[in-house]
């Protein structure tokens, strides 16, 4: 038997192509596991209502770790139209399998490391390495949402909220409520696990990310509990920044940042940001960490205009590969994989379309697993 077991889930378009990718690399640095398939993605909500069905939700009951390549989403409407015809009519609401797997298996961390590999051409400045913590369950993502808001829920809020005065009025078709929901305990792990990684890797800041002086409840509550876990960890620099400011302060003077934490919304906005610093999203890689599971994946989507050419830059989901391998608790073979991707990097002799070259999605795989 394998020492560990992983999902497989390419799920649509180029997740394939990066999937297929990342095996040549952890198949030639020799991690002993056995990859389970498991189907996720469109074709699965087209022939059978659920993107994300039953037995995949299972397969990750059993697995040590995942391995996402990506998926199509497509905005409520459009998705009901491409249902077949057995299942339309009868409600099914498309919503993300990557957004409903963090809830269900309680992925509360989203870890983005970004760094520039020396050598990189889309590298904003050379030496940039930056750490993302987003809040992964959450705040607008939620899923608490109304269009158009139920009657009952306008009259309450009437009764118990004064700034609601001006849409009390509204028709219930007029108006739409996505809820931020933020708990103390969700705030609290999110900050406390930057905290940690802050300690155990030698970093020497950790930035608040919020918008606490306008969104006083959830952002309020973020904010307080960020310095109090901060006194737990004397050693470490508390920073705290307002969202807006900050994708301003990023761009100018980036080094004056190490460890960002933020609520969800937050943190997917300067994730993509920081991503974009250190190579855009051919670079983005990502681990969704809980307790008993973690997903790794590239932070990419399934980018249809570009399936089935296999041209687009595996390294983000090889360098995924590489955080499920130190997450497993294998940090010798990441690191591995990640001296052998920066070796790639600075040759420069094997780049992919974004990086200003023609070589393609395998042949990237191949350049990094022969220098391991
Ligand atoms: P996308 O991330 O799929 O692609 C946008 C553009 O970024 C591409 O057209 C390409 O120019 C570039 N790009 C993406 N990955 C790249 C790579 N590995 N190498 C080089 N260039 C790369 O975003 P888009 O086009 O907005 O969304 C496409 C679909 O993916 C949508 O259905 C969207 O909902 C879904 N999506 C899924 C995500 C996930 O599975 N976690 C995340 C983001 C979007
Ligand atoms: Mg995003």
């Amino acid at each position: 038997m394998a020492k560990y077991r992983i999902a497989w889930l390419p799920g649509d378009g180029i997740g394939v192509e990066v999937n297929e990718a990342a095996r040549i690399v952890l198949d030639k640095v020799g991690l002993d596991a056995e990859y389970i398939h498991g189907d996720i993605g469109w074709e699965f909500w087209c022939k059978e209502g659920d993107a994300f069905p039953q037995r995949t939700i299972e397969l990750l009951k059993n697995v040590d770790a995942a391995v996402f390549g990506a998926i199509t989403s497509k905005p409520v409407k459009a998705a009901e139209a491409e249902l077949a015809p057995e299942f339309r009519g009868k409600g099914l609401i498309y919503r993300s399998p990557i957004v409903r797997m963090r809830q269900l298996f309680d992925l509360y961390i989203c870890l983005r490391p970004c760094k520039a590999y020396p050598g990189n051409p889309l590298n904003f400045k050379e030496g940039l390495d930056l750490v993302v913590f987003r809040e992964n369950t959450e705040d607008l993502y939620a899923g608490v949402e109304f269009n158009p808001v139920p009657r009952e829920l306008a009259a309450t809020l009437s009764q118990i909220s004064k700034p609601f005065a001006p849409f009390s009025k509204l028709a219930p078709e007029d108006y739409a409520i996505s809820c931020k929901i933020n708990t103390r305990k969700g705030s609290e792990r999110i900050i406390r696990a930057a905290f940690d990684f802050a300690k155990k890797f030698g970093r020497k800041k950790v930035t608040i990310v919020h918008k606490a002086n306008v969104v006083r409840a959830t952002d309020g509550m973020f904010l307080e509990i960020g310095r109090e876990v901060a006194k737990g960890y004397p050693q470490i620099q508390l920073d705290e920044a307002n969202i807006d400011a900050l994708t301003m302060w990023l761009l100018k003077n980036p080094f004056n940042y190490d460890v960002l934490v933020a609520p969800n919304l937050y943190g997917d906005i300067i994730s993509d940001l920081c991503a974009q610093m250190v190579g855009g999203l051919g670079f983005g890689c990502s681990g969704n960490i809980g307790e008993k599971l973690a997903v790794f994946e590239p932070t990419h989507g399934s980018a249809p205009k570009y399936a089935g050419q296999y041209k687009v830059n595996p390294i983000a989901t090889i360098l995924a590969a590489k955080m499920m391998l130190d997450w497993l608790g294998e940090a010798e073979k990441g690191a591995r994989i990640e001296k052998a991707t920066a070796a790639v990097i600075a040759e420069g002799k094997v780049r992919t379309y974004d990086m200003g070259g023609s070589s393609k999605t395998l042949d990237m795989a191949r350049a990094i697993a022969e220098k391991l």
